[in-house]
Parts: structure tokens; C-alpha cells; sequence
């Protein structure tokens, strides 16, 4: 939002009350944050997605909490505005209540980030209760929760039938109960989405959740086009980048081996030429 200072959970709720949708993407690094932030993101998140396009994995399951935080910690380095929201890898918050909170005050001692972010929903609400009892923002996460993937079996498209729609609608009045800012949606039917953001005061924000949330969220490496395996429909590609990138590998390779590059002038010289 223009005007804002510093981005809090708080400005995430006026942001819902005014009707103005939020603007969320990931970073992993300090140059992406520093860029987004001063492009006028609202909310960064150092996603657990880092397993996939930082690592490699096939999953999120394998990145470990060392990790985010290493991540967390190069982001916030490059934000001076939005609000930076950390996830909480797989296996650190799911055993009980008291590693949740651990792993929450780890991220906040050691990043420097104003919000962490867990999956699941009734489940994980002694969790989420402790974690917000230590006075640490938690934003929820619901639909095609990533690291259930196993139990899921698929990436299809979450809550289609009665049950679990019907669970999803619980799930997020119970984080919003337990006191959660914001709440993920993704992949899940735009008429649920519709009907769960006018349910709650929070704010959700969506991902592949369609355009009634009351924000978006996508991967920085799939908004810029630097993956390009990843193609489901709620990608937008806004620039091409690993053509970008490919081309400007293949034009210094060319230059390199033609001795193009480095011109003289890109050299230094014992006179001091210039
Ligand atoms: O890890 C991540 O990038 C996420 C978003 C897809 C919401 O959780």
C-alpha cells in the first residue's frame, strides 16, 4: 500500500477492510528482496518452496530449519518495508506445541522477521495457539498444503468435495479464532475461496485460489520465468528470464572465446590509461 512506511499485519487488515488486495511473492536472497521491497511488495515470504528452486528438491519436505533461517536472515537484510513472513520447514512444528514455539523463536531471535507461516489447520492449533501466546504473528496455510504431499498423493486441486470443503470452511475460522493475521489459500475452487475470504476479518491470499482473495501470492522463480517445468494455471509468467538469462550466458561465452570481451577499456593499464 502507497504511503506506508513499514508494512505490519496490521496494515495487511486495514489493506481488507479497505478492499485494496495485498501483493505477496517469495525471495530467498538478499538481492530479490532488496528488489522487491523497493518495487513495493507488501509482504515477502521466505518460502519452504527454497527446497525446490533453491535446492533442487523435488519436495519441501527436505529443507531444514538451518536453512530458512540462512534464507530469512539474507532477505531481511534487503527489506526496509514490507513484511517479511518466514515458513516453518516440515518437522519442526508438527511433534507438539513446545517444538513449534522453538522453532518460531528461532526464526525471530536469529532473522530478524516479523512472521512465521505453518500449514494445516485444527490439526496444528495447539501450535499455532503457543507460538501466538509468545507474541509471534502466525499466518495459517490451507488447501494444497505442500508438505502433506505424501498424504495427498497429488497436486490436484484441493477441497472439491463436501468433506473437505466443509473442513477447510472450520479450519479457517478456527486460525482466525486462535488469533492467526492471514491465512494461504492454495489450490483450491475460486467459489470456496470466495465464501471462506468473506468469512473471515483476516485477510486470505491466495495461490491459485483465484481473484476473490483479498491477495495473491506466487513463487519469484515462476513469476519472473525462471522455472520453466512448473506450468499450472495459476502461473503468471510477468518477464522471461531464463531466455534472458540463456541468451546473456551464450552471448559471454561467445565474447570470451572470441576475446571480445574484455575490451581495452574494460582492462587496466600501467599508465594509467583509462
Ligand atoms: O513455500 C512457498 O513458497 C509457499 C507459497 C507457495 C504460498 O508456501
Amino acid at each position: 500500500m502507497e504511503g506506508v512506511r513499514r508494512v505490519t499485519t496490521q496494515t495487511l487488515r486495514q489493506m481488507k477492510t479497505a478492499g485494496t488486495p495485498i501483493a505477496m511473492l517469495t525471495a530467498y536472497d538478499y538481492t530479490m528482496a532488496r528488489i522487491l521491497d523497493r518495487a513495493g511488495i507488501d509482504a515477502i515470504l521466505v518460502g519452504d518452496s527454497a527446497s525446490n528452486v533453491i535446492a533442487g528438491h523435488e519436495t519441501t519436505l527436505p529443507i531444514t530449519l538451518e536453512q530458512m533461517i540462512y534464507h530469512a536472515r539474507c532477505v531481511v537484510r534487503g527489506v526496509t518495508r514490507a513484511l517479511v513472513i518466514v515458513d516453518l520447514p516440515f518437522g519442526t512444528y508438527q511433534g507438539n506445541s513446545k517444538e513449534a514455539l522453538v522453532s518460531s523463536i528461532r526464526v525471530m531471535k536469529e532473522t530478524g522477521a516479523h512472521a512465521i507461516k505453518l500449514e494445516g489447520g485444527t490439526a496444528v492449533l495447539p501450535a499455532v495457539e503457543r507460538i501466538l501466546q509468545a507474541g509471534i504473528p502466525v499466518m495459517g496455510h490451507l488447501g494444497l498444503t505442500p508438505q502433506s504431499i505424501y498424504k495427498f498423493g497429488t497436486y490436484k486441486v484441493r477441497a472439491q468435495d463436501k468433506d473437505e470443503s466443509d473442513q477447510l470452511r472450520k479450519d479457517a475460522l478456527e486460525l482466525e479464532r486462535a488469533g492467526c493475521f492471514a491465512i494461504v489459500l492454495e489450490k483450491i475452487p475460486i467459489q470456496l475461496s470466495a465464501e471462506v475470504s468473506e468469512s473471515l476479518k483476516i485477510p486470505t491470499i491466495g495461490i491459485g485460489a483465484g481473484n476473490v482473495c483479498d491477495g495473491q501470492v506466487l513463487v519469484i522463480n515462476d513469476a519472473l520465468g525462471l522455472t520453466t517445468d512448473f506450468n499450472p494455471r495459476f502461473v503468471r509468467h510477468y518477464a522471461k528470464l531464463s531466455e534472458l538469462t540463456s541468451q546473456a550466458v551464450k552471448d559471454y561465452v561467445k565474447d570470451v572465446r572470441t576475446r571480445d570481451f574484455p575490451t581495452a577499456e574494460e582492462s587496466y593499464w600501467v599508465d594509467g590509461r583509462s
